[in-house]
């Protein structure tokens, strides 16, 4: 008999952590490395954050267990933050908080998955996606996307992948880790259809709702679709905007029943997230948001260099993406050539492999993410990095033969 669970077999390691891991490997052995694999902005947590925090611990708020789904102070900031900033109304009672939006969005797909229970995922996606809908004993159902319709899906190709089955839709805008965000009739494109197929749930990853340039306007479904409010789970946290990805605190608004669900799920398992984080996230939602803007302008910079360079790569094609801190360029005009180790790229793998070997670049191959060949730059680094490595990028692809 085996001694590990049938359900890890389908479950595969992350294509983000392996990267990471294998630059830090160079890295250490003394190669000159630039990572741009890890998805978490290189800014500090703000002073004030970090303050609510330590006089959390000093007032002694933080040595004991809290609510199992977070402390009521947390729980009405999130329903501001969900009132003022997307126009929903949501009561505590509405509100879960977890360890990280990824509890979150597991704990749904736990409380909710029967065994054949499809889930909607449009491709390219964040690469827990699938594995968190398998381990909850569900079947994720990928709709494939082009970097011609800029990574986003159309009502058509909603409407055909919807089966008496079908659960939820999970939608991640802007995504990890194409940065694609749905402006809000492409968003009423796909909320038109689902009013119409009324066993199928929404449950939307609004993580990197305030990473948007060019003016871009976020909107989620709930919002511009009312009627879709009592079957949504809006899901959010402080991890990305706020750059607390370390503190460990997400969150989401939804139906009573299915909150009450999370909860039961997570009394039984982790209890509730850290005290001290929970007061440095309601610190976040609370307190200003001035460094919001100044980040974005440094992303939006940082997005344009890469796009600009990216594209001057031979082989390599670049769309310029709405928001995030990610760019996910093809690299099918690669394939096929022969990189200065001797070795044929086959694969965006053998790519990102070669230029981690020639050129100490670390990003990673798009075909976890579900759709190759292409490859993900996190930019959410020193810009000088940046430009360093889109210059690597350039000489990689150039000595190709
Ligand atoms: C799309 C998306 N959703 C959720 C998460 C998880 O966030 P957290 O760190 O709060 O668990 C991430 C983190 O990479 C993400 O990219």
């Amino acid at each position: 008999m085996a001694f590990l669970a049938d359900s890890l077999k389908r479950i595969k390691p992350s294509a983000t952590i392996a990267v990471t891991d294998k630059a830090r490997a160079l890295k250490l052995a003394g190669r000159n490395v630039i990572g741009l694999g890890a998805g978490e902005p290189d800014f500090d947590t703000p002073d004030n954050i970090k303050e609510a925090a330590i006089k959390a611990i000093r007032d002694g708020k933080a040595s004991k267990y809290t609510n199992v789904d977070g402390i009521a102070e947390l729980k009405e900031a999130v329903c501001r933050k969900f009132k003022t900033e997307n126009g929903l109304d949501y009561k505590p009672s509405q509100v879960s908080v977890g360890t990280g939006g990824k509890q979150v969005l597991y704990n749904a797909f736990v409380a909710t998955l029967n065994p054949g229970d499809e889930v909607i995922i449009p491709a390219p996606y964040w690469v827990s996606y699938p594995e968190m809908v398998m381990l909850a004993g569900g079947e994720p159902v990928e709709v494939k996307t082009t970097m011609e319709s800029g990574f986003k899906m159309s009502g058509e190709a909603l409407e055909r992948a919807i089966t008496p089955k079908t659960k939820w839709l999970l939608l991640n805008s802007p995504s990890n880790p194409t940065g694609a965000a749905y402006t809000k009739s492409e968003l009423k494109a796909l909320t038109d259809v689902l009013v119409r197929h009324a066993h199928v749930h929404v449950l939307t990853d609004d993580m990197y709702e305030h990473l948007v340039y060019d003016d871009f306007q976020f909107f989620t479904p709930a919002q511009i679709e009312p009627r879709l409010y009592e079957r949504t789970l809006t899901v959010n946290g402080v991890s990305k905007a706020y750059c607390m990805t370390g503190w460990r605190i997400g969150f989401a608004g939804g139906p009573e029943p299915l909150i009450k669900a999370m909860a039961m799920i997570q009394s039984q398992s982790t209890s509730n997230p850290s005290a001290v984080s929970q007061w440095a996230a309601v610190e976040a939602l609370n307190g200003p948001k001035d460094f919001i803007p100044k980040h974005n302008k440094i992303f939006k910079e940082r997005r344009d260099l890469c796009v600009a360079m990216l594209n001057q790569a031979k082989g390599i094609q670049c769309p310029k993406p709405e928001g995030a801190f990610y760019v996910f360029p093809s690299c099918a005009g690669t394939i096929g050539k022969t990189a200065p180790t001797g070795k044929r790229l086959a694969t965006d793998e053998d790519f990102v492999t070669e230029l981690l070997e020639a050129e100490g670049v670390a990003v990673v191959q798009g075909t976890p993410f579900g759709l190759g060949p292409a490859f993900r730059i996190s930019y959410a680094t020193a810009t000088s990095a940046v430009q360093e490595a889109c210059e690597r990028i350039q000489r990689f692809c150039g000595n190709l033969r």
